[in-house]
């Protein structure tokens, strides 16, 4: 099943629409567009009478994600207490480990049966010192740990975003894209004298795509290609 983007011309680059469900990594530097991108996506599922959330995972206060995206045309208060709910992960949980963090995400996201969700960022995860019965926590039961709450989310036939902070060149050896259906990749570059933003799907899983980068502005109305 296909689900849109509900970015404008963003699903005719993907044949359709994002597959639901899936997985997505939303990967770029910083200051790319990613959690603008992602945003945009779940206001307007949410419109749409989507059961969205969007959960932050640097211990950000929900008024401060708000704030900074109040400015969007697509932006829309009444929204986020009807379909649209906002979560941040506190640092004490983050600090817990894998299994605190396993356990915020089921009784807090996957026990209400979300359609749509957004994890920001999921690098933060590289963090995680211990597990919860507080011994050291190592790189390949990361993996695992990400590989079976990927499977919960698909189970739950949920459209997950997660986004990712990467350079461009380091992108291919990161842990992260392979675990994900579709990789999604934004970036700055400069065009003789001037920059400018672009999105490039990496891979889309069980699906063709347009390749190549698209340009792309971040406007007062969001993305546009
Ligand atoms: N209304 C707007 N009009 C134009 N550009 C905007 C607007 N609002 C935000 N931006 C641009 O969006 C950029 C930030 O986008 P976003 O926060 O989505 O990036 P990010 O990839 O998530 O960054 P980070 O890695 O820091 O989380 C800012 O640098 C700013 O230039
Ligand atoms: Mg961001």
């Amino acid at each position: 099943m296909r689900s849109p983007s509900h970015i404008p011309k963003f699903d005719s680059f993907l044949h359709g629409g994002f597959i639901k469900p899936s997985s997505i990594l939303v990967t770029g530097s910083c200051g790319t567009g990613k959690t603008n991108l992602c945003m945009e996506s779940l206001f307007n599922a949410a419109k749409q009478g989507e059961k969205c959330a969007y959960v932050s995972m640097l211990s950000e206060s929900t008024n401060k994600i708000i704030r900074t995206l109040s400015s969007f045309s697509f932006y829309d208060e009444i929204n986020i207490m009807e379909k649209l709910s906002i979560y941040s992960i506190s640092s004490d949980v983050m600090a817990k480990g894998d299994f605190a963090i396993f356990e915020y995400l089921n009784e807090n996201i996957l026990k209400n049966k979300p359609s749509r969700v957004v994890i920001d960022t999921i690098n933060v995860l590289e963090d995680i010192e211990s597990t919860f019965d507080e011994r050291p926590f190592y790189k390949c039961e990361l993996r695992a740990f990400v590989q079976n709450l990927l499977q919960e989310f698909d189970e739950q036939n949920i459209l997950l975003m997660v986004t990712c902070e990467t350079n461009a060149s380091d992108m291919y050896s990161s842990l992260w894209p392979y675990m994900f259906d579709t990789v999604i990749q934004l970036g700055i570059e400069n065009d003789g004298q001037t920059p400018h933003r672009y999105m490039e799907i990496i891979k889309e899983k069980g699906s063709d795509f347009d390749m190549g980068k698209h340009k792309f502005s971040i406007t007062d109305d969001g993305i546009v290609f």
